[in-house]
């Protein structure tokens, strides 16, 4: 392990405020210095861990020399804006999901960071739980034949006063949380945004922004993603993956909370096994990867590629979003059918 990456949170956020415990727990990881843009917040956060600084403005920390990584914990809209400038001032960045919200923007940072060999990536947490890497090798091994189709739905409720209730901040269900399901399309089940044939979006949108959304993407590789989220409803996260010789259910696939146990069912013509993973912290082993990839110890052009994938299905998504509206009927009927997919496959077999 090289020197001790000193890391610089932007933004005295809730995931911030979540993620600063587990720091101690990431070899070669030190938290310097957080900034809000206000000198009181950054104070509060920062006097809760010892020997950090904090700034009142964002402009602060990135001229800090002693700071070489930065984690940006800012609403959606403003990710690129500071992306950005923190590459520009030659720090390392982790950046919240979704990265950025066009793919251009995606285009733009890979570059500036890829010129002065910065490290660049996405706080897509969820990939670094060992259930995921498991999903994904039976998936891509072919445990369940070849991938037909995807269903999955996740809601939460957010209060009126949340940044994901702001259209100016980037906020709306697809930001939020569609974004999840079109990182697992790319991710665990390996479909490109060039294989894409035809997509069809329903959503609704409330107060300027997408409050749920639900549709289907077909890709050329026959395969169909039924999707849906809300960032007014509580859904639960289930998530369905159906092969040509078996089936994959997943009651969690985003592992919340982020320290619980969690699950999956396979199920083949040799019958149905659970496999079950003990407790374990996905974001930590996030910073973990982070700091690896810091030192040359781990590759990270593939996850940011990946990335980008993702961020062309959302933008694709966006545009769909936005050429036209159906009723709410519409899109309830499309929940109706991923909820009764899901059911099927979750509660339609003996195991
Ligand atoms: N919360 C989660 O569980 C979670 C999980 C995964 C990913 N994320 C991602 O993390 C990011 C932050 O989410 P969050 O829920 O933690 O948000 P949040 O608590 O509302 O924090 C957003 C932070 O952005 C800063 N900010 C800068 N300009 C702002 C503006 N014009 N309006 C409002 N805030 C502004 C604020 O920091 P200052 O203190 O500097 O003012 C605020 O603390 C999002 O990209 C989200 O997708 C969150």
């Amino acid at each position: 392990m090289g020197k001790k990456v000193r890391l610089g949170i932007i933004g005295a956020s809730n995931i911030a405020k979540q993620v600063i415990p587990l720091f101690s727990a990431v070899p070669g990881l030190e938290l310097s210095a957080i900034a809000a843009r206000s000198l009181a917040r950054a104070k509060k956060i920062a006097h809760n861990v010892d020997g950090v600084n904090y700034y009142g403005n964002y402009y602060d920390l990135l001229s800090d020399d002693r700071i070489d990584a930065v984690y940006i914990t800012l609403p959606n809209a403003l990710h690129f804006r500071w992306a950005k400038l923190a590459l520009l001032a030659k720090k390392h960045v982790l950046c919240e999901k979704p990265i950025v919200l066009k793919q251009s923007h995606l285009y733009e940072l890979k570059e500036i960071a890829g010129k002065q060999s910065l490290v660049l990536m996405e706080a897509m947490w969820y990939r670094f739980h060992p259930l995921i890497d498991s999903i994904r090798e039976s998936v891509q091994g072919g445990d369940i034949g070849t991938v037909q189709a995807f269903h999955s739905t996740l809601g939460f409720q957010n209060p009126k006063n949340n940044i994901r209730w702001s259209r100016k901040l980037g906020g709306g269900a697809l930001n939020d949380l569609f974004c999840y399901h079109l990182d697992a399309i790319t991710y665990i089940m390996n479909q490109r945004v060039s294989m894409l044939r035809k997509g069809v979006i329903s959503c609704c949108k409330k107060r300027g922004v997408i409050a749920s959304l639900a549709g289907e993407l077909s890709f050329n590789s026959d395969c169909y993603a039924l999707l849906a989220s809300s960032i007014e409803n509580k859904w639960e996260n289930r998530t369905t993956i159906v092969g040509s010789k078996g089936s994959i259910s997943v009651p969690n696939l985003l592992v919340f909370p982020l320290l619980s146990e969690a699950v999956y069912r396979i199920s083949t013509a040799d019958g149905c096994v659970s496999r079950k993973f003990n407790e374990f912290n996905a974001y930590e082993e996030m910073f973990r990867a982070f700091v690896e990839m810091i030192h040359g110890e781990r590759n990270h052009d593939f996850l940011l590629n990946n990335s980008l994938e993702t961020i062309k299905l959302l933008e694709y998504v966006n545009q769909l979003c936005h050429e036209k509206l159906l009723p709410r009927a519409f899109i309830q009927k499309i929940i109706r059918k991923v909820t009764f997919h899901v059911n099927k496959v979750l509660y339609g077999q003996n195991c």
